[in-house]
């Protein structure tokens, strides 16, 4: 998002969105999504499995039709109807009966038990008092055996001094991941346009994380 989010109406925020998702409705997937489900993949080899994932900050839903495809049922959830609308509108009809989308709030959803969170590039839009405990809830929300797969900004991204924001030392979400065993983890930082393109200074985390024990 810009960088004077804090200034920007609920209407100017829901306009900048709206935009975003006609622009990536037809992008592909993320690696991090792809990655995650490739390890359920390899452990499912040979006993089919119906896995179930939780997608938040969905947007056009590029990483719930992924998951869709390879034949998850998905819980995909945004504060913005206009993703739930564009993502289900691109879902092919024979997938739909397995998506469920739901307008909500990061901010206060509550993370039902699931084999897989997924969180591309949605957690920095909650300020610090919501992020830290929705990242709780999202970890606390997988058994062992389930895994997330998030996109972070860090604390060096153009949009660290923006309040409404939460951009975190690397080091931070390492820490917060005991009892997972981390199985991709890319620290980068490049100036590039965002999908709208606006030149940023992205310092962009992206894991994939398998919890192993309840620690
Ligand atoms: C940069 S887009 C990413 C969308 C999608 N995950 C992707 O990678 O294409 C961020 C999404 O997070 C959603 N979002 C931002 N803050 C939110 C909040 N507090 N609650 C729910 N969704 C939120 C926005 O509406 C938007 O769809």
């Amino acid at each position: 998002m810009s960088e004077d989010s804090a200034q920007q109406t609920p209407e100017e925020i829901s306009e900048y969105w709206a935009r975003y998702y006609k622009v990536t409705v037809d992008r592909p997937a993320w690696e991090t999504v792809r990655t995650a489900i490739a390890g359920f993949a390899a452990q499912d080899a040979g006993a089919p499995s119906s896995r179930f994932a939780v997608d938040l900050g969905c947007g056009a839903g590029r990483d719930a039709r992924e998951l869709l495809k390879a034949g998850w049922r998905v819980l995909a959830v945004d504060r913005e109807p206009a993703a739930i609308e564009t993502l289900t509108a691109a879902t092919p009809a024979e997938l739909r009966p397995m998506l469920q989308g739901r307008v909500e709030d990061l901010a206060t959803v509550q993370v039902p038990p699931c084999d897989l969170v997924n969180a591309s590039l949605c957690l920095p839009f909650l300020a610090p008092d919501a992020f830290w405990p929705t990242w709780r809830r999202v970890l606390d929300a997988l058994p062992v055996g389930g895994r997330v797969a998030a996109m972070l900004f860090g604390d060096m991204d153009a949009s660290a001094s923006d309040p409404t924001m939460t951009c975190v030392p690397p080091d931070r979400i390492r820490d917060s991941l005991t009892g997972f065993d981390l199985e991709h983890w890319s620290v980068t930082e490049e100036d590039r346009p965002t999908a709208l393109g606006e030149m940023h200074h992205f310092h962009l985390i992206e894991l994939v994380a398998r919890r192993t024990s309840q620690d």
